[in-house]
């Protein structure tokens, strides 16, 4: 994807940064910020499993990146006291990689799987069988001489994650038992995850510059420490390592990230619906096209933020741009009344 070097990109930037960001991830359920809704539930569900030393049932987990899923699917294991083994889709190239996986593991160990939507036909037809009666059938050989064997295997939780719950086969997605969405962090949520990252960090950083950076982070924990790193490389070369507004400014200004957390890419989406085309409606797949972007990029990593920050709507004739974003842009907007249309609020993939 060419976001990735986008500074507020919430794709994680590769292996180097995953393991930056390890100190960061809180380990225990309680050092866990925010997205309630996913985790009270997820309490009683571990307590449970738990206290009668079982499996955890099937967990999916699915929201744009960088808000904390594969951090949790971490903090489950650890809270269950289980192994957590940690592939993705696309490493799984063959049948025969995922089966090796499923039968190394221990009674009640965590089998993660990122982008899980991405996991080839094969694959995913190994993990019906694995999910609902913890065996799976494998064929040996070819031809008259093959000859398929069954292998139990432990009970075990899987949790998946994708960015959207939609891209699943409904077979797959019908062998969770939990399935959790995950939303944008606030602004104070952020300000929580910043000021427990620069404590990690031993960076001393004011309260008012912790407001600006989480307000800046565009929903998402990834993003916040990463302009929480980026700030504090400016603090200890220009400054004397403590955090101020005028650090802050000056380090988010020379990385063109504006007053309500937009850079670029997001700035040419909102200017192409206001300049080509009036505000909108206009089509999700003509955006992709003019940005030159793909399509579930704009929709998983570039949208919700835009419509959280009340930018950009989803209606069913197309994109709108609200007033605030003629107005975020230093332009007039129309007389138009944008509550003619009829919103669809984020119906995932429509247009
Ligand atoms: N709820 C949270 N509380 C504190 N830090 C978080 C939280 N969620 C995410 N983070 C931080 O954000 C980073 C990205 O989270 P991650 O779990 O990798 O997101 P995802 O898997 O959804 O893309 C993590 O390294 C972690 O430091
Ligand atoms: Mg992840």
């Amino acid at each position: 994807m060419s976001g990735n070097d986008r500074i507020v990109s919430a794709v994680s930037a590769g292996a180097g940064e995953e393991y930056a960001d390890a100190s960061l991830r809180p380990k225990r359920l309680d050092e866990y910020i925010g997205q309630k809704n996913v985790t009270e539930n997820l309490k009683v569900f571990i307590d449970a499993a738990a206290a009668r030393g079982d499996a955890l049932d099937h967990v999916l987990f699915y929201g744009p990146p960088g808000l904390g899923k594969t951090t949790l699917a971490g903090i489950i294991a650890n809270e269950l006291g289980v192994d957590l083994r940690i592939t993705s889709g696309p490493a799984i190239e063959r049948a025969g990689d995922l089966a090796a996986l499923l039968t190394n593991l221990n009674d009640n160990d965590v089998l993660f799987i990122d982008e899980i939507h991405r996991l080839n036909r094969s694959a995913e037809e190994i993990l019906y069988s694995a999910m609902e009666d913890y065996e799976i059938d494998m064929i040996v050989g070819k031809g008259p001489s093959a000859r398929s064997y069954r292998i139990d295997l432990k009970k075990f939780t899987l949790i998946g994650a994708t960015t959207r719950a939609g891209n699943l086969s409904a077979p797959l997605r019908d062998r969770f038992g939990i399935i959790s969405k995950f939303e944008l962090y606030t602004p104070d949520e952020l300000a929580e995850i910043i000021r427990r990252s620069a404590a990690l960090l031993a960076t001393e950083i004011e309260g008012d510059s912790l407001a600006e950076l989480a307000k800046r982070s565009r929903g998402t924990p990834r993003v916040a420490n990463r302009l929480l790193k980026r700030v504090r490389d400016f603090a200890q070369v220009k400054g004397d390592g403590r955090i101020d507004m005028a650090i802050t400014d000056e380090a988010l200004g020379s990385l063109a990230i504006d007053k309500m957390g937009l850079e670029g890419l997001d700035r040419d989406i909102l200017r192409l619906i206001i300049d080509k085309f009036g505000g909108g409606p206009v089509g999700i797949d003509t955006i992709a096209a003019a940005i030159g972007e793909e399509r579930v990029t704009i929709e998983d990593v570039y949208e919700p933020y835009l419509m959280q920050a009340g930018f950009l709507h989803r209606t069913k004739q197309g994109r709108i741009a609200s007033r605030d974003a003629w107005l975020h842009l230093g332009m007039t907007p129309p007389e138009k009344p944008e509550s003619q249309l009829s919103f669809i609020g984020d119906a995932e993939g429509d247009d």
